[in-house]
């Protein structure tokens, strides 16, 4: 029977299969990582939206339907001191959608749900013990990643660029996520906010593996065996996928959403803040046409949601995605639908059968 080349992230996590789910935060959960684990491949739960008690609950259905190993998925950005001139112009600039949509403009604005990695998630992880956390925009101050080391996890974090890298293997990572600008979601970048440091998948991989001594993870326009062999033939031990799973069934996104993955084109989408106030990939619409897709009257990170909640509250339940944001990366075109653990398990074996010894 043939075996992986490469068997250090297989090793290093406890998975059979070099492929991660992507935790994407609002838009999978427990289902789909008990579809990728069972599998064989690492399942992951998005915490970013969740608070602690949907997080527990989650983490129960997932153990009862999955033995293998889970990735708790944090953000840690630091949160923005508020800003209320800048809430106030960007508020304004969405005045013509309240009006053309008779949403409540006098209503306090809402406030966006995405919460950093902080002293309870760190009790949280300490209690529940993942096997593996990983953490978008950086890492958490060095005392929080102390702990969730010394709870056992194996800590990931998504690199954007051949510095971001050095920076996560200098301060505490396990293996490091390399992130094309191809991928859906937003940018895991912390280092810099320079959009034009951004480095396609093909370019950034290679040029990690030859930095870091770590294991790396290829991340962004890997939807199919095809990707896996290459990612691996660039020196990657493992792949992240992320758009390719939103077709599965398991796929926690709207029916508009879903439209906007099968119907749009490859080209079809662009790098935005629009929708958190940090660069993001997805399908373009009718806010990104109209107001970006970047703007610099959008909040700082997560704050830009709050004043577009009221707008989707009505525009989404009558099937209109024009104010959602319709996170994807390029390869959406890959997508196929499938239930997520016949895709983990098609994408293992046939890139097995190329590469396998
Ligand atoms: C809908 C969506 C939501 C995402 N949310 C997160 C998240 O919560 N945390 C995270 O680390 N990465 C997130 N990402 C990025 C993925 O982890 C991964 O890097 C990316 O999907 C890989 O590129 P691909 O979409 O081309 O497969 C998200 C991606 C998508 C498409």
């Amino acid at each position: 029977m043939s075996t992986w080349p490469d068997r250090r992230l297989l090793d290093l996590l406890g998975i059979e299969v070099p492929i991660l789910q992507a935790p994407m935060a609002g838009a999978s959960g427990a289902a789909m990582a008990i579809a990728v684990g069972n599998a064989g491949g690492l399942a992951a739960l998005p915490c970013a939206m969740l608070n602690s008690e949907q997080l527990r609950s989650e983490i129960e259905v997932f153990r009862a339907g999955c033995a293998g190993p889970l990735n708790l998925n944090f953000f840690c950005h630091v949160p923005p001191a508020a800003d209320e001139p800048r809430a106030a112009r960007w508020k304004q600039a969405l005045k013509p959608y309240y009006d053309e949509l008779g949403a409540d403009f006098e209503a306090p604005t809402p406030v966006s749900n995405r919460a950093p990695f902080d002293e309870q998630s760190c009790q949280l992880i300490e209690q529940l013990r993942p096997e593996v956390v990983s953490f978008h925009f950086g890492l958490p101050p060095a005392d929080l990643l102390q702990r969730v080391k010394a709870a056992g996890a194996k800590v990931l974090s998504s690199a954007t660029t051949v510095e971001e890298a050095l920076w996560l293997q200098a301060h505490g990572c396990d293996a490091i996520i390399a992130m094309g600008y191809e991928a859906g979601g937003h940018r895991g970048m912390f280092l810099s906010d320079d959009l034009t440091s951004q480095i396609g998948t093909f370019a950034l991989v290679p040029q990690i593996v030859d930095a870091v001594r770590l294991p790396v993870i290829a991340a962004g326009g890997i939807a199919d065996h095809r990707g896996l062999v290459a990612a691996l033939a660039l020196g990657a031990s493992a792949v992240q996928i992320g758009t390719a799973y939103l077709f599965s069934p398991e796929a926690k996104v709207s029916a508009a959403h879903r439209h906007a993955l099968e119907t749009a084109s490859a080209s079809d989408t662009a790098l935005t803040n629009l929708f958190t106030g940090r660069p993001a990939r997805g399908i373009n619409n009718r806010l990104m046409r109209e107001l970006g897709p970047m703007s610099t009257l959008a909040p700082r990170f997560p704050l830009a949601g709050g004043a577009l909640m009221p707008l989707r509250a009505i525009s989404e339940p009558q099937g209109s995605s024009a104010f959602s944001n319709l996170w994807s990366g390029q390869a959406l075109r890959l997508g196929r639908r499938m239930p997520a653990g016949e895709l983990t398990r098609e994408i293992a074996q046939k890139a097995l059968a190329v590469v396998g010894r």
